[in-house]
């Protein structure tokens, strides 16, 4: 079976997902890796990332520039893993990843030191004005598990996301209410950023990868 590339840096071959390596030599974890014509391609698991959980669920639009050039700011980066692929992805462009668990933030160190396209910093979502001095991004991609994930992504994107950028947001559906349909209650998280003026592109629910979350993808 043959590699595709499906939508700018993120590629597969039947159910498996692959990114191209920008770090030659450079593993995660234990992922595999293939290598074709002298490229290695790593393979990016959809149920550790919910980015990789919208490409196994068919999202239809992932809409990476082709020229993989985007300025990103990332919130909830924790240990790097999704980060680390991102950071293929965008192999011509740049991601604040920030993360305020102290523990979460030094196995990050390690990815970033590798990897030259990302930048760790050590602060908390809820306050933008601690990293302030980033520059304007084109993409906002936010995975905190928090229950006002929604509020503080639209926070970060008036201070930081330029007019028509991309927001990639995960509902943890179980961090805003236990007793609702998570479905619902992510519905209920779309129609927030209708409401704000957020151009909603596209979004679903992750299970079986990632139970009881949603992937939104919106435009400012
Ligand atoms: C679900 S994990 C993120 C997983 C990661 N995005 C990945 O796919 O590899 C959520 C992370 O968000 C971080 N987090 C939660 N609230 C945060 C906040 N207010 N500021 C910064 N990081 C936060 C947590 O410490 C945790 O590491």
């Amino acid at each position: 079976m043959q590699l595709k590339e499906k939508f700018p840096g993120i590629f597969v071959k039947g159910r498996e997902i692959y990114t191209e390596n920008l770090v030659k030599g450079f593993r995660y974890s234990d992922e595999k890796i293939i290598k074709i014509k002298g490229v290695e391609y790593r393979e990016f698991n959809p149920f550790r990332s919910k980015l990789a959980a919208a490409v196994a669920k068919g999202f239809e639009h992932l809409p990476f520039p082709e020229k993989r050039d985007w300025i990103m700011l990332y919130l909830g980066a924790a240990h790097g893993y999704t980060v680390s692929y991102v950071s293929d992805i965008l192999c011509n462009g740049f991601i604040y990843a920030v993360e305020f668990s102290d523990r979460c933030f030094k196995e990050l160190l390690p990815v970033c030191k590798e990897r030259k396209n990302i930048a760790p910093i050590f602060a908390d979502a809820r306050k933008p004005e601690e990293y302030s001095w980033i520059e304007e991004v084109h993409a906002l991609y936010v995975d905190i598990a928090q229950p006002d994930a929604t509020e503080i992504a639209m926070r970060n994107a008036d201070e930081f996301l330029k007019q028509n950028g991309i927001l990639f947001l995960a509902i943890k559906t179980r961090s805003i209410d236990v007793t609702q349909k998570p479905k619902k209650i992510c519905q209920a998280e779309v129609e927030k950023l209708s409401q704000a003026g957020w151009k909603i592109l596209e979004w679903r629910m992750l299970d079986p990868f990632e139970k009881d979350h949603g992937f939104i993808i919106a435009k400012k």
